[in-house]
């Protein structure tokens, strides 16, 4: 059977993400995080295809992207990722606190952090900060490393956000924002750069850090957050009205290395963390773990909801593969009607794509429209 599925350029979508120039909440520069999508792109689908107070799903959400921008617009923002650090960004995008909260916090526990005297830490971990930074580093790890409240859930956010990067509110010797850097690297960096890691007041940084995140205050509609299998989700049936996703492209982040600073601030082995995310360079194991994803965000989507999957043209093997074509069967098979690809470059030679002759040469981000039948 011959299907056709239309093809879309993001850049001639009315109002598209592309050529969005409203500013993002800055609530999304909490922390940086490898692999995330715009929050245009989010706003785009949370306003044309959910109503105000409906409920928006990410079961991938890694910051917490949509979720954030769904409460943002009035609606309730869910967001799941199984990695640890991914799951107290995004919860801290949904169930923020105010400025206030953060420093009656610190203003609570100064005493102990700048009194805190030991600075028993691994090396690899050691190579980033000075010795001040690091003890202070310790002592809030220790005080968050049962969470209860959500201002500890906050402040811990913020504690990811800040502990490496290179602005004056970071706490390690100047390096990536985004991504923890090999401590080998590092140490070479300080050597031959002569890099100096600065001394830092880690209260103050937390201060700096939130009263910057929070300076346009909160959304009035909160949301919830879960650090579960997105194959397995603690949701009912059909009580979620849009989908908006990008599930990981196969092997091509690496998101536990990706974070292994913050994982340990967090109690991690990053090594653990890396066997329960799932990567994988197989596309029969690629397009098994999708249908099962596929399946749940089927269950608990309403009749006649959208699923948006933000997706990438990918190079596997030497091979160029479209992930939209790719998942196009797979997600009919589990009951979804295909609505269209946007794609940021549309094949050269048609408009419409014909999905079971798989093409190349689109661009880089593919965006994947379904709906619930
Ligand atoms: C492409 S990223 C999503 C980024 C997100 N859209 C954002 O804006 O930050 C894919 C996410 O899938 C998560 N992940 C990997 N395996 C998972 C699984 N089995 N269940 C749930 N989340 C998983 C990763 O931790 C990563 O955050």
């Amino acid at each position: 059977m011959q299907r056709f599925v239309e093809y879309v350029s993001s850049y001639e979508l009315e109002g598209g993400w592309k050529t969005e120039k409203r500013k993002s909440h800055p609530l999304h520069s909490l922390c940086s995080r490898t692999g995330s999508f715009p929050p245009a792109l989010a706003r785009w689908y949370i306003e044309r295809c959910s109503a105000p107070g409906g409920v928006v799903l990410d079961p991938f959400s890694g910051k917490g992207t949509a979720p954030l921008e769904a409460c943002l617009g009035g609606r309730i923002g869910i967001g799941n990722d199984l990695a640890p650090e991914a799951y107290i960004l995004t919860r801290a995008k949904v169930r923020p606190v105010t400025f206030g909260e953060v420093k009656g916090w610190v203003e609570r526990n100064r005493r102990f952090i700048e009194g805190y005297r030991s600075s028993d830490a691994p090396e690899e971990v050691e190579v980033f900060y000075s010795r001040r930074t690091l003890r202070q580093i310790l002592a809030v790890r220790e005080l968050l490393r049962e969470p209860e409240e959500d201002v500890d859930w906050f402040v811990s956010a913020v504690m990811l956000g800040i502990l490496h990067g290179s602005s004056s509110d970071s706490l390690s010797v100047k390096c990536s924002h985004s991504f923890s850097m090999s401590p080998g690297y590092v140490k070479r960096s300080v050597r031959e750069l002569r890099l100096r890691k600065p001394e830092r007041n880690v209260p103050d940084c937390i201060l700096m850090r939130a009263r910057r995140v929070l300076c346009e205050g909160i959304p009035s509609v909160r949301g919830d957050a879960f650090n579960v299998d997105a194959r397995s989700l603690p949701l009912g049936d059909e009580s979620v009205d849009l989908i908006v996703t990008s599930p990981p492209y196969f092997s091509m982040q690496t998101y536990a290395w990706d974070n292994w600073l913050r994982l340990w601030f967090l109690g991690h082995d990053y090594r653990e963390v890396a066997k329960r995310l799932f990567h994988t360079s197989s596309v029969p194991k690629f397009l098994e773990f999708m249908e099962e994803v596929l399946r749940e965000s089927h269950r608990v989507l309403k009749r006649g909801g959208a699923c948006v999957l933000v997706l990438g043209v990918v190079r596997l093997k030497g091979v160029l593969i479209n992930m939209a074509e790719l998942l196009l069967p797979v997600a009919e098979r589990v009951g979804f009607e295909p609505i269209r690809i946007v794609a940021d470059e549309i094949p050269k030679e048609r408009k419409y794509l014909m999905y079971l002759d798989r093409s190349q040469g689109v661009g880089r981000e593919v965006v994947l429209e379904l709906r619930k039948r």
